[in-house]
């Protein structure tokens, strides 16, 4: 495949940038098992507990980035994900939900990388994109097979249901519009390329060790 061009608009460069790691990232152990149905309503609930903690400092990043001029026009409220995590969070462990779950070390060093560089705009617009343009699309699948192997419902899966976005294709091509609208210079285009290859790596860092946690029937312990 040729190289893509410098000049290309940020949505593609960051698409073409992350095609390799987005394949990785889909065929993850622990990603493809649960996607096939040999884990359990536990490893999910897992999952979603290292989301809380990634999408709280992520979108404490959109609240700063919604101040700058130009990064305004790509924090929408209708993308927030922390309450619905959190509903999600109660109906799969209980009321105290909270003092249950428990934080993975690459979480945590996910968040801490949203908390050190989120605010700049290239870098939460690599974030941004990485997350949320992925629940728009593989998302809505993990939530089909949620509901066609461990028998879950509308309850606990709230993260993939975004009820304000009633048509994802229409969203993401204006997500798209907004990441090449905001007219970052040929360093700043480069920054969010390569913070978008960061942003799959420490999401695969998750999924590693929510892996050894959650091994499924017939893995080597
Ligand atoms: C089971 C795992 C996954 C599946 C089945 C999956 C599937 C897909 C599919 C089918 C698309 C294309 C949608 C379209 O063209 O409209 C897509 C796009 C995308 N996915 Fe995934 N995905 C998975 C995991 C992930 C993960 C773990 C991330 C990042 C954390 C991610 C981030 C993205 C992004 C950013 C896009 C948008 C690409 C673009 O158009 O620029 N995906 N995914």
């Amino acid at each position: 495949m040729p190289a893509i061009a410098p000049e290309a608009p940020l949505s593609l460069r960051l698409r073409e940038g992350t095609r390799a790691e987005h394949q990785e990232a889909e065929s993850e152990g622990f990603v493809s098992r649960l996607m096939a149905g040999s884990l359990d309503v536990a490893a999910y609930a897992d999952l979603a507990a290292q989301q809380l903690e990634v999408y709280t400092a992520l979108e404490e990043a959109s609240a700063a980035v919604r101040r700058d001029a130009r990064g305004a026009s790509l924090v929408f409220d209708e993308l927030t994900r922390v309450p619905a995590i959190e509903r999600d969070l109660a109906h799969l462990y209980g009321p105290a939900w909270r003092g249950e779950i428990r934080i993975l070390p690459a979480t945590r060093a996910y968040a801490a990388r949203l908390r050190d560089v989120g605010t700049r705009l290239p870098e939460y617009a690599a974030h941004a994109y990485t997350r949320y343009l992925g629940d728009l699309s593989g998302g809505q699948i993990i939530q089909r097979m949620m509901q066609r192997h461990y028998g879950m419902d509308a309850a606990g899966l709230e993260f993939y249901d975004f009820s304000e976005i009633p048509k994802a294709k229409p969203f993401k091509d204006l997500y798209r519009e907004r990441l090449d609208g905001l007219e970052l210079d040929a360093a700043e285009t480069a920054t969010a390329v390569a913070e978008a290859q960061e942003a799959f790596r420490l999401n695969r860092a998750v999924f590693v060790e929510l892996g050894r946690a959650h091994p499924g029937a017939g893995a080597p312990s």
